[in-house]
């Protein structure tokens, strides 16, 4: 710990000027106008893996952003963890919210404010930099493995082709991922669980063209209100999803398994003045907790139609649509849920308007042991390194690769973040705290260390 820390305390500046460099990068995967910028990204993540001690280091194409590759096998015997992390990152916008510019870090209160900060380059950099701490002190104990992908945001989808095309390559016995949050420094936590996905899109049409809302209004059904109605009755009085079927597969929880759950410290008041809410919605019958972790939702994410410019104009509108996904639980199917929500939409639409619904991408949920070798060392890390033992939790957020390293590969995950829920992530001012990402940068050799050394008792 000792030799960590001075590393850490000496190189401190250094840490800090790389990950502002990485985030000068506008990496945005969704938009086709930057490009460019998310190519050199892939070339500087390449580059300082290298210069970090990295071997063999590739930057692979796919049909979409490159993924980078890098490794160091000091011995096939010892155990080898897989680091996963994503350079790509969300759209800025709205760019009028920003307090800074979102590719200009800038540093406040202590908090590295741009886009990518914590979601994740602040995060994945914590591992390219405790790598070179454990290679330049002679201290790496196990091998290691790199893929650090360009398409996490936008869905992953050649991720799945280049993981079949190279499983000898990726071959480990853990996969290890900081892109989650966890509590607090005062209480630290792992999550244990991501959910999946099934994002769509709707769109209803009316009548053939745009019309004149005073002319036509009154005798022909306006597709913008009719889409609020079938969106509207998609939720029950309780707030329970009305799709049929869609809790048919849905993991239930023991009594104790959701006890456990709700220890965790959650202060209702200050979630409800952080986000400017009088109140809170949500599932009847469950906690906050349970509604962000464990139970599926539907929401809305876009919804357009009509006139949106400047000023009134007083039309009624041909199309109205929208973008929807549903987060899933244990033992959801994702395609099966997006089949499920296609029927239903199609089955309620009247017959004064056409529906379309059109699949996006999806992903399947995860739940993570907590038995494992790998976890009792993420958790041994923490309570080395903060001074108290994590909790478990069950993020709400989704990750879909981590389900299919564990099909394709068979290697389970440990999501050991360091981000906080409040770090503003796909949202404006996103911010990583500095004290955050030097504690990741110290927690992370301790977790090689633990896993090398638990690894070893268990052979
Ligand atoms: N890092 C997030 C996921 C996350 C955030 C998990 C916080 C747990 C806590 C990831 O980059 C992400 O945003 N995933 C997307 C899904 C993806 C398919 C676009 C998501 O969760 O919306
Ligand atoms: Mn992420
Ligand atoms: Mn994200």
């Amino acid at each position: 710990m000792q030799t960590i820390k001075r590393y850490v305390e000496e190189n401190k500046q250094r840490f800090l000027d790389e990950l502002l460099e990485l985030l000068r990068f506008p990496s945005v995967s969704a938009d086709p106008s930057y490009k460019e910028d998310v190519l050199n990204t892939a070339d500087y993540v390449a580059r300082k893996l290298t210069e970090a001690g990295a071997e063999n280091v590739e930057i692979c194409p796919t049909a979409g952003y490159p993924i980078v590759y890098g490794e160091k096998i000091i011995d096939p015997l010892k155990p080898t963890v897989l680091v996963y992390g994503h350079y790509d990152v969300q759209p800025a916008d709205p760019l009028e919210l920003w307090k800074t510019p979102p590719f200009e870090p800038t540093i406040r209160d202590e908090k590295i404010f741009a886009r990518g900060a914590c979601d994740d380059k602040g995060q994945f950099y914590m591992h390219v930099k405790a790598f070179e701490l454990m290679v330049n002190s002679d201290s790496l104990p196990c091998n290691i493995k790199f893929m650090i992908e360009g398409e996490e945001e936008v869905g992953s989808s050649n991720l799945g082709i280049f993981v079949r095309a190279n499983r000898e390559r990726l071959k480990s016995d853990v996969v290890l991922i900081s892109d989650t949050s966890m509590i607090s420094l005062e209480n630290p936590s792992l999550e244990t669980g991501l959910r999946g996905l099934s994002y769509l899109e709707v769109e209803v049409t009316g009548p053939n063209r745009d019309l004149h809302s005073g002319v036509y209004g009154g005798a022909v059904a306006n597709p913008a209100t009719v889409l609020c109605q079938l969106i509207a009755s998609l939720h029950d009085a309780n707030n329970h999803i009305a799709i049929p079927h869609f809790y048919d597969d849905v993991l239930s929880l023991s009594e104790q398994e959701r006890n456990s759950l709700n220890e965790a410290p959650y202060d209702e008041d200050e979630f409800k003045n952080d986000l400017g809410v009088k109140s809170l919605w949500g599932e009847q019958g469950y906690s906050t907790i349970e509604r962000t972790g464990i139970r599926p939702t539907l929401e809305v994410n876009g919804i357009w139609g009509g006139y949106i410019g400047e000023g009134a104009k007083t039309v009624l509108p041909s199309k109205a649509s929208a973008k929807i996904s549903m987060r899933l639980v244990p033992n959801q199917q994702s395609d099966k849920i997006t089949q499920l929500f296609k029927d239903h939409f199609e089955s309620i639409a009247p017959d004064y308007v056409r529906v379309k619904v059109t699949p996006h991408h999806g992903g399947e949920p995860v739940v993570t042991p907590t038995d494992s070798v790998a976890y009792k060392a993420a958790e041994k890390a923490i309570e080395e390194s903060f001074s108290k033992k994590p909790i478990p939790t069950r993020g709400g957020g989704s990750i879909p690769i981590v389900a299919l390293f564990e099909a394709e590969l068979g290697i389970k995950t440990v999501l050991m973040g360091f981000g906080l829920d409040s770090d503003n992530l796909h949202s404006p001012n996103e911010k990583f705290d500095i004290a955050n990402y030097y504690k990741g940068i110290e927690t992370i050799p301790l977790f090689h260390k633990y896993f090398a050394e638990l690894s070893m008792e268990q052979n």
